[in-house]
């Protein structure tokens, strides 16, 4: 994600705390989502879904410059087989909006969010 002050996007955020609900947020707004839901329609485990979430957690912040590892597989491979649609991916970034609104996070730290995840539609949308 491209640096564009002298703080990082993460810290612009307001750190890992303040990503972490905007993830917290999102997370339910996607599973509640009449298209999205059939992506997590199975019965999955507590763990299966806390180790989801902290793999989003810790994906976003190291992307957005902070200092954490990020251990879980690449997009193309981690949405592999799921059969994301262009749509999919727009009801998405819907909610991620709202999330960030939910929040007050500012337009400028928003807007970048959303464009790195606009990048990465490439290797998760399929179909
Ligand atoms: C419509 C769009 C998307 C859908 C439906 C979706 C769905 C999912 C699902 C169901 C999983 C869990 C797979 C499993 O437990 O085996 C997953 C994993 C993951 N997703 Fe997404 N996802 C979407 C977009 C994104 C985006 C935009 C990001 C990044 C900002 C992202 C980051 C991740 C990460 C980091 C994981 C964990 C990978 C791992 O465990 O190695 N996803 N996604």
């Amino acid at each position: 994600m491209a640096e564009t002050s002298e703080k990082s996007l993460y810290a612009r955020l307001g750190g890992y705390d303040a990503i972490a609900a905007v993830v917290d947020d999102l997370l339910p707004r996607l599973r509640a989502d009449q298209r999205l839901g059939r992506f997590w329609s199975s019965p999955r485990s507590i763990v299966a879904n806390q180790h989801e979430r902290q793999m989003a957690v810790d994906f976003i912040s190291a992307s957005a410059g902070g200092p954490t590892f990020y251990l879980g597989r690449d997009m193309k491979t981690a949405h592999a087989g799921m059969g994301i649609t262009a749509e999919d991916y727009a009801a998405f970034q819907r909610h991620l909006r709202d999330a960030l609104g939910k929040f007050n996070v500012p337009q400028r730290e928003a807007d970048e969010l959303i464009a790195f995840v606009s990048s990465l539609e490439a290797q998760i949308v399929e179909n």
